[in-house]
């Protein structure tokens, strides 16, 4: 079954996800982080923690091999269910941060992906996650479903454990597409979320079934007066 990850790092949208019962993680990044305005980042990250009861990516900021990684060693012991985003980086330092990561049993997500080969290299250095940036690939000129459908099945057939996450997504109908693809995870900004639920076709049907109930518990009373005379 496809997990679910909340892209947000709002306490309260997490608390009122949690609630559908549909959550099953959190992915948040710099950009994510902005939008909190100057919360404490520490405490946000821990709260989010105890509210989601999965895995909780927060990413990495700095630039060279040893910072990456003292950055990552540093945010794990925040909190068990943290995962460390490393960004691949184009000269091969992301993957080398991985790699020396998940020696030290920290679990990562490799981000920032656009392509099929970069999320190969990610899951051989050895990433619990790969990202997959679903609309940014695409104004690249790759095609995201594609290279969801490629990466399914490489690691259904090479065994590979690396779930793939699928994030920057837009539409409902993106995320549609890419769970039909193959997606093992997917990562939902709330206001697409929020939208998932809503089919006009549903609300007029439920405001039909409401009508005829009234209709109905109408038609009713009579029969229910005449069993109370009776009684
Ligand atoms: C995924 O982990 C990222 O947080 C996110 O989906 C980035 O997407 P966007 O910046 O294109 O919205």
């Amino acid at each position: 079954m496809v997990q679910i990850f909340l892209d947000t790092a709002s306490l309260k949208e997490v608390e009122e996800f949690s609630k559908w019962g549909i959550a099953d993680g959190v992915t948040t990044n710099q950009k994510i982080f902005l939008q909190e305005g100057g919360v404490d980042f520490r405490k946000r990250v821990v709260d989010i923690c105890n509210v989601v009861k999965g895995p909780v990516s927060v990413e990495t900021t700095k630039h060279t091999v040893e910072e990456l990684l003292a950055e990552g060693r540093e945010y794990a012991t925040w909190h068990k269910n943290v995962v460390i985003k490393v960004a691949m980086f184009g000269n091969g330092d992301g993957l080398k941060v991985v790699s020396q990561l998940n020696k030290e049993g920290i679990k990562t997500n490799m981000t920032v992906m656009m392509t099929f080969n970069q999320l190969v290299l990610a899951s051989k250095a050895g990433a619990t996650y790969v990202s997959l940036f679903y609309n940014r690939a695409k104004e690249a000129g790759e095609d995201p479903v594609q290279i969801i459908r490629h990466y399914a099945s490489y690691a259904k057939e090479s065994g590979c454990l690396s779930r793939l996450i699928v994030g920057s997504i837009r539409t409902p109908e993106d995320v549609a597409s890419a769970i039909s693809a193959g997606a093992h995870i997917m990562t939902i900004p709330s206001k697409i979320l929020a939208q998932m639920p809503f089919n006009k076709r549903s609300e007029e049907t439920m405001k039909e079934f409401d009508e005829a109930w009234e209709q109905f518990l109408a038609m009713r009373k009579p029969e229910a007066k005449q069993v109370a005379q009776i009684k």
